[in-house]
């Protein structure tokens, strides 16, 4: 249900009311809130209130609607509260939609198990059936590590992403991380046979040609929707270097994979001695900011905010074109860090996006582009006000 209308705001831009949003919002004994229920309406959600009101902690639980380890990666005993006095903590959001509604619960079911429990529709549940239902997508202050660390940390953010677009991403990664621990544990041990260690790296190479077709696709989805919209945002473009990447415009697929596992086999001496694959999976996953090609490690603090952000909601564009699992936005902190030209372009995005995003700050005053384009929460106390 798409309807142009102009908001109220200093930015006023066409609003695409959201389609599928969280209407009921439910906390038990999670982190600062022993109780908390929110009733909403379809409009974006902005929380504010001062440092350890319970911004953040209302955007973890959120982010426990989907499968995985939450926003902050936190133990989930830690997530109880203390006042819990031996409860377990539990989050409960119903969703709405043009077809309906859509329970969706999560916790633990006693207060010292280690898995978290998902209920949907109130029967249990995988976690990896919660995509069926939505997709979360974050953007935390912690954000720029991301750029700054490793380029595992980068990997797993773009796999990530490729797996909420296609399911049978996970399903590859795991098989590949399967057949490349055995593999390492026979090397190591220096027990594995020709024949078992070549089943796994041809096993290795299959996966691999799997993996780099689906963040191909990926890419060359999200790059031109990265590139689409003229604002204020430097436009964030993704590549990826490695072995299948250097080879894919001059050879075959098969003769990629055969030329992959004959290398896997090449060096399982290095292999053995540094414990890694010395052609791993990819070798540098770049992110430019695009017009300057200037890679995001060369960014200031606020650019690479910009970049990063540029690519979350070229991500969720994406999804709402796809129509697949209908996302949900949580930003956290996030305006604050941006210059008033990119609040308003942010503002404009949001409020065209037709997604439910939730945004924290401590600053009320940083979200007045939204107008009454979104609605306002402050919370004091542990209380929304
Ligand atoms: N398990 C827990 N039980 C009770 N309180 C907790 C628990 N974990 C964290 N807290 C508290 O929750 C409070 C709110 O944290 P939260 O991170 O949501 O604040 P915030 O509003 O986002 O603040 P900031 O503006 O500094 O980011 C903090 O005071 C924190 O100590
Ligand atoms: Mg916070």
């Amino acid at each position: 249900m798409n309807t142009d209308a102009h908001v109220n705001a200093s930015v006023a831009v066409p609003l695409s009311a959201p389609s599928f949003w969280i209407k009921d919002l439910t906390l038990s004994y999670f982190r600062s809130y022993t109780q908390l229920s929110l009733s909403l309406s379809s409009k974006s959600v902005v929380l504010t209130g001062h440092n350890g009101a319970g911004k953040t902690n209302i955007l973890e639980a959120l982010s426990y609607l989907s499968p995985g380890r939450g926003l902050r990666q936190a133990k989930l005993g830690h997530v109880t509260s203390l006042d819990a006095e031996n409860k377990a903590w539990a989050v409960y959001a119903k969703f709405a939609h043009e077809d309906g509604e859509d329970e969706v619960g999560t916790g633990l079911a006693t207060p010292h198990d280690e898995r978290r429990t998902v209920k949907i529709n109130h029967t249990v549940a995988p976690q990896s059936d919660l995509p069926k239902i939505t997709s979360i997508f974050w953007m935390t202050p912690q954000i720029d590590q991301l750029l700054n660390e490793g380029m595992g940390h980068r990997r797993r953010f773009v796999d990530k992403l490729v797996a909420s677009l296609y399911p049978a991403h996970t399903q590859h990664l795991h098989r590949y991380e399967y057949a490349l621990r055995e593999r390492s544990h026979l090397l190591k041990d220096g027990q594995g046979d020709d024949v078992w260690l070549s089943s796994l790296e041809k096993k290795m190479a299959e996966e691999s040609m799997a993996i780099h077709s689906l963040r191909q696709s990926f890419l060359s989805q999200i790059n031109p929707l990265s590139l689409a919209p003229e604002t204020a945002f430097p436009k964030a473009s993704l590549s990826l270097e490695g072995f299948i990447e250097a080879r894919a415009n001059d050879m075959a697929s098969l003769d990629i994979e055969e030329a992959l596992a004959k290398t896997l086999r090449q060096n399982r001496v290095d292999d053995a001695r540094t414990g890694e694959v010395k052609w791993g999976l990819i070798k540098r996953l770049l992110i430019f900011a695009c017009g300057t090609q200037k890679k995001a490690e060369f960014c200031s603090t606020g650019e690479q905010k910009a970049l990063l952000l540029s690519f979350i909601l070229a991500n969720v564009r994406l999804h709402v074109r796809e129509k697949k699992n209908a996302p949900i936005l949580l930003l956290d902190e996030v305006v604050a860090h941006l210059d008033e030209g990119r609040r308003e372009a942010l503002c404009s995005e949001i409020l065209s996006l037709g997604v439910q995003s939730w945004m924290t700050g401590t600053d009320v005053d940083a979200f007045a582009p939204f107008g009454d384009g979104v609605q306002h929460l402050k919370i004091k106390n542990g209380q929304i006000e």
